[in-house]
């Protein structure tokens, strides 16, 4: 090979690659915004800068793959969702959740009190504090994530302030009523609907694991609703304590504690877990909060209760415990 062709043969390979990946996308791929595209304001412009300047970037992306419907997709991104952002915040590693569409997912409390520290609302994240920035930077921030998933995101933000408006006016009715009213939201089907898995010793400490790891900043390691993350929210986390006088036709279903940790409670800080717990561990999470904070568990404690069951029987349950069988 002589010098000449391994200089021509390398330049054209150069610019090869420049076609292929800058000259064809940029003439295929006019900036025309997408449908849910839309123009951003001066505070989350703010936002923006300092999520370029904080570093969010190396840990979030901002770009739902085909293949991502399994972690709970609701839009795969278009190109014109980037139309006009210089630079488009992309991002390749994905240490933390795709913010994409992040806007509205979380009420501004719950944000607040995860900016300020993470651990607060997330027991188990590695996101770093960010309460060196100021109140008004946080407030940036807030509405920077608030903003992403455009039209989309307005749409899920306006649902979470309308929804905030009833949740704060039901808690200053007394915890009572509040408690009613939250409860006046769980569909009939799943207030009637029993506990599947029975609440064995193994189930129980299953679910103190999840609970620890993604209740207990809120709720608190007694369920009494002081976490470290209480004096942010508004409505506060709940008391669990509340619901032993708050029964549902006499006793606590499984299926109510299953509908609102599946769905969360839109307006309040209470996050959905429908995408980051299967169905087993939003069960054992329900009767470690039945079992241990209102002292009522729908199911037997004792597997040997169960017709067909292929678990050895388990010893008598702990005295003192309350019992109903569906
Ligand atoms: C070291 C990696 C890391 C950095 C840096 C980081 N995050 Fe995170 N982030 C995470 C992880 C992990 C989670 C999931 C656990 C949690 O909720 O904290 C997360 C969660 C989030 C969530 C909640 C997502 C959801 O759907 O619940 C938002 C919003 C967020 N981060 C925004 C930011 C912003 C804005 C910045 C920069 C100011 C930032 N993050 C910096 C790792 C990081
Ligand atoms: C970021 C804070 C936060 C986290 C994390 C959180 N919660 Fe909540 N939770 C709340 C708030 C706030 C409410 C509603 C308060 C209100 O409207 O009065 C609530 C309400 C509830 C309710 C409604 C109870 C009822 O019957 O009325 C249940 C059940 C519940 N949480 C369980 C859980 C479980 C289990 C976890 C962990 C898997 C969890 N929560 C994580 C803040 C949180």
């Amino acid at each position: 090979m002589t010098p000449a062709v391994v200089i021509i043969g390398s330049m054209a390979l150069f610019w090869a690659a420049f076609l292929g990946v800058v000259v064809i996308p940029t003439v295929t791929m006019p900036d025309r915004p997408s449908d849910t595209w839309r123009a951003t304001s001066a505070a989350e412009e703010r936002g923006r800068r300092l999520y370029i300047a904080d570093g969010c970037v190396y840990c979030h992306s901002q770009y739902v793959r085909p293949q991502d419907w399994a972690e709970g997709a609701q839009r795969i991104a278009r190109a014109g969702d980037y139309a006009r952002q210089q630079p488009p915040l992309l991002g390749s590693e994905r240490t933390g959740p795709d913010l994409s569409q992040q806007g509205g997912e979380h009420p501004d409390d719950w944000h607040r009190a995860h900016f300020t520290n993470p651990r607060h609302t997330s027991p188990a994240s590695v996101m770093p504090s960010f309460s060196f920035r100021s109140a008004a930077q946080i407030a940036d921030l807030t509405r920077y994530v608030q903003s992403l998933g455009g039209k989309d995101a307005d749409l899920r933000v306006a649902r979470q302030q309308h929804w905030k408006g009833l949740a704060v006016a039901a808690y200053a009715n007394g915890p009572d009523a509040n408690v009613a009213w939250i409860h006046s939201k769980v569909p009939e089907v799943w207030r009637k609907m029993p506990n599947p898995y029975p609440a064995t010793e193994a189930s129980l400490a299953r679910g103190q694991r999840i609970y620890e790891l993604y209740c207990v900043g809120c709720h608190g390691p007694s369920g009494d609703g002081r976490g470290t993350a209480q004096p942010y929210l508004d409505p506060p986390p709940l008391n669990f304590a509340l619901l032993r006088r708050n029964l549902i036709e006499g006793k606590y279903i499984g299926g109510v504690l299953y509908y609102q940790i599946m769905n969360g409670i839109t307006g309040t800080a209470m996050p959905y877990f429908k995408t980051q717990l299967e169905s087993a561990k939003i069960w054992d999470v329900s009767n470690y909060v039945a079992y241990n904070f209102i002292g009522y568990v729908d199911y037997p404690l004792r597997t040997d209760q169960i017709d067909a069951a292929y678990e050895n029987a388990e010893p008598p349950p702990p005295k003192g415990f309350v019992k109903d069988q569906p």
